[in-house]
């Protein structure tokens, strides 16, 4: 029996198998609107077989958009592009949905990755905004610095991110992920490297992990218990110095405590000093290792995980209760379906794709 292919709860959602298409951005927003684009690129992967689909980051306000193309969801406009897209994926997928709702911080206002490199933008550039995060380092040096969140600035972004959670929950997510990786701006505020602030936001590790936990606070009240509310981290900085396993073990029993649906483990992206060594499976021992100190929040692992025996082990093993997969999903989109034909296990197809099952995987389609 896989146990990559049984059920799982994320709080109140039930998965029908432990694979996650994890989010990604697509930066092919228009005005933070998605477009066809994503009805493609979605409606591909909520055919794949997988246990849920989270949508990639997903701005909380135009600021807090990584590129000019970024996907937002924070006004009447940005709701019902994305609303066409979520009714076109409904109709054709009984997939859960899940969105990423993030906010870049100082990592905002560059230009799309595969244009100039995904540089910074200035302010006054073409497509540039004035940036902001938990104190005024620039990410890298000679980028515009961003300016320091004051009290005010503080409470208005919690304030979106209830604002973008509300919306999500009216176009029918089943679940919403705070994005709190990849040095984006929650990250910005957790890592001593990102944050010195010398008020009740920074110094201690209490104070770096207020504005995380009130943003969850704020959102996990804001939306019915229906609906799961998790959060992604980076679990190291993967630096000296910086945030890392220990401090992460800290925010998911905070989180845990307050009713977290599930944590997402995940790291890096916060200081380019960085030295990471990717290799199959290199973030696993982060998501085991926190596991290992919760009751029962789920925990979901990430990182070069591409073949469907090596899932099977992370989940048989209890190093984690669910994986995700990105990289490995572009390329191959029905990845669960031939993973589920090699574990000997079944999986869910529409109708008009039944006919293709080989017939060395009998049963495939249960
Ligand atoms: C095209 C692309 C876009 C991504 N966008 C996001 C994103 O929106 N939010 C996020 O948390 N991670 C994002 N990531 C990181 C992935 O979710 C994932 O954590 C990472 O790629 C490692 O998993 P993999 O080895 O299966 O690709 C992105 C990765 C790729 C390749």
């Amino acid at each position: 029996m896989s146990q990559l292919f049984s059920p799982l709860a994320l709080g109140p959602l039930s998965l029908s198998n432990r694979i996650v298409v994890a989010p990604m951005c697509q930066y092919s927003a228009e005005e933070g609107c998605t477009s066809d684009w994503h009805a493609q690129h979605l409606g591909t992967l909520a055919q794949s077989g997988a246990g849920l689909l989270i949508v990639e980051a997903t701005a909380v306000e135009p600021r807090g958009r990584i590129t000019w193309g970024d996907v937002g969801l924070y006004d009447d406009a940005t709701e019902a592009a994305l609303k066409a897209t979520v009714t076109s994926l409904r109709r054709w997928s009984p997939m859960p949905l899940g969105i990423q709702l993030a906010h870049a911080g100082r990592k905002a206002s560059t230009h799309k990755p595969w244009d100039h490199g995904g540089a910074a933008i200035a302010p006054e550039g073409e497509h540039g905004w004035q940036t902001v995060s938990s104190t005024a380092r620039p990410f890298n040096e000679g980028d515009p610095a961003p300016q320091a969140l004051d009290q005010a600035g503080i409470d208005a972004i919690v304030q979106a991110f209830v604002d973008s959670a509300v919306r999500a929950h009216r176009l029918g997510f089943d679940l919403i992920e705070l994005h709190g990786a990849h040095g984006y701006l929650l990250h910005q505020f957790l890592s001593p490297l990102s944050n010195d602030r010398q008020d009740a936001y920074g110094g201690t590790l209490e104070n770096r992990l207020r504005f995380p936990l009130q943003v969850f606070h704020a959102v996990r009240a804001a939306v019915p218990a229906s609906v799961a509310v998790g959060m992604r981290i980076s679990a190291s900085d993967w630096v000296e110095g910086g945030w890392d396993v220990a401090q992460s073990v800290a925010l998911a029993q905070a989180l845990e405590a307050r009713g977290c649906s599930y944590l997402h483990v995940s790291s890096g992206g916060l200081d380019p000093r960085q030295q990471i060594k990717p290799e199959d499976g290199y973030q696993v021992p982060f998501a085991s290792d926190i596991k290992a100190t919760l009751s029962t929040m789920p925990v979901i692992a990430v990182g070069l995980i591409t073949e469907p025996r090596h899932a099977e082990r992370i989940v048989a093993e209890g190093k984690a209760d669910a994986v995700a997969l990105a990289r490995g999903l572009l390329y191959d989109p029905r990845w669960p379906w031939h993973a589920a034909a090699e574990l000997g296990a079944t999986v869910h197809a529409s109708p008009q794709y039944l006919r293709c099952q080989p017939r060395s995987a009998k049963g495939l389609f249960g």
